[in-house]
């Protein structure tokens, strides 16, 4: 249930310290949890907007994330290759607006990184700078372990991204399990065990086998938060439009915990036959002048 307390206590702050080990800005976090040995699992869900984020901030989520799903929950684009960079930074700006506690984590669309090393840099670092992010979240493979690299000795703390990396859909052919051989399994862990090294102080693991989650979970010590993983990694994330009931399409490993699509439809026909009807505006959402004089 979501009070809006944010009476955490101490070990609540306890459970910070290793965001602020791998360099995240924790002043403003105070009830942000990430112990790996803590025993509630991270929880992270994306937002889009301020209102949203304002309630699953009110809700005690540690980490939101502007995620570049944006582009197909409420952009309206087919995948997430047209999203931009001002897109995101706008969004993002949105989000820390609406946010006091939780973690806010830019995702850098496509292309925004790696073509050119200063670019990236300046790319990464507007989303702390201008956005107001704290973080920002890579899409990962053996070219992000550089940059990771660079950004974290530069102070901008890197969220990696392995296994299904939604925008390389068009060499995956799809939205497609990843790690599913041992070959694909050791590559992962691999480059997570890299992506630690280069500073990744957290690593998102989407649409892999449970057990290869699990072993990456066990080969690392920054935390894993797992999507379409299993249940082994220390924290996990959904899209929010998904949990919300709000999404068109929702992947295989996505619950829906409400429907408030349902809800807004039945608003917004309720507010249409209630105008069509005219009984909407009624006598108290309207007033009269008495003393004018018109024609
Ligand atoms: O863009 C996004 O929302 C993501 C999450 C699904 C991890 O990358």
């Amino acid at each position: 249930m979501c009070d809006g307390s944010r009476l955490r206590g101490l070990s609540a702050l306890a459970r910070i310290e290793p965001f602020y080990r791998f360099g995240v800005d924790t002043t403003h976090m105070t009830t942000t949890r990430g112990l790996r040995e803590a025993d509630e699992p991270i929880t992270m869900l994306t937002a889009y907007d301020a209102l949203t984020a304002r309630i699953i901030d009110d809700c005690e989520i540690d980490i939101v994330l502007v995620g570049d799903s944006m582009g197909t929950t409420v952009l309206g684009y087919d995948d997430t290759l047209p999203v931009t960079l001002a897109e995101v930074k706008s969004r993002t700006a949105a989000v820390a607006r609406g946010t006091d506690d939780a973690l806010v984590v830019a995702d850098m669309p496509f292309l925004s990184v790696g073509v050119d090393e200063s670019e990236t840099v300046r790319n990464a670092g507007e989303m702390l700078k201008e956005a107001g992010a704290d973080a920002v979240k890579l899409e990962s493979g053996p070219h992000t372990v550089e940059i990771t690299e660079r950004l974290s000795q530069l102070g901008i703390p890197v969220m990696a991204h392995l296994g299904l990396t939604p925008q390389h859909v068009n060499q995956l052919g799809g939205y497609t399990r990843q790690g599913t051989t041992t070959e694909a399994a050791e590559e992962i862990i691999a480059l997570a065990r890299e992506h630690q090294a280069a500073g990744a102080f957290a690593l998102v693991l989407e649409h892999v086998p449970a057990n290869v989650a699990s072993r990456v979970t066990d080969a690392l010590d920054i935390p894993t938060i797992g999507i379409g993983a299993g249940p082994d990694c220390d924290g996990q994330v959904l899209v929010g439009t998904d949990i919300m009931g709000l999404s068109e399409d929702v992947p295989p490993f996505a619950e829906q915990f409400g429907d408030v699509k349902g809800e807004m439809t039945e608003a917004v026909e309720s507010y249409r036959e209630a105008v069509e009807s005219g009984q909407f505006p009624a006598d108290e959402h309207s007033h009269t002048e008495p003393d004018l004089d018109l024609d």
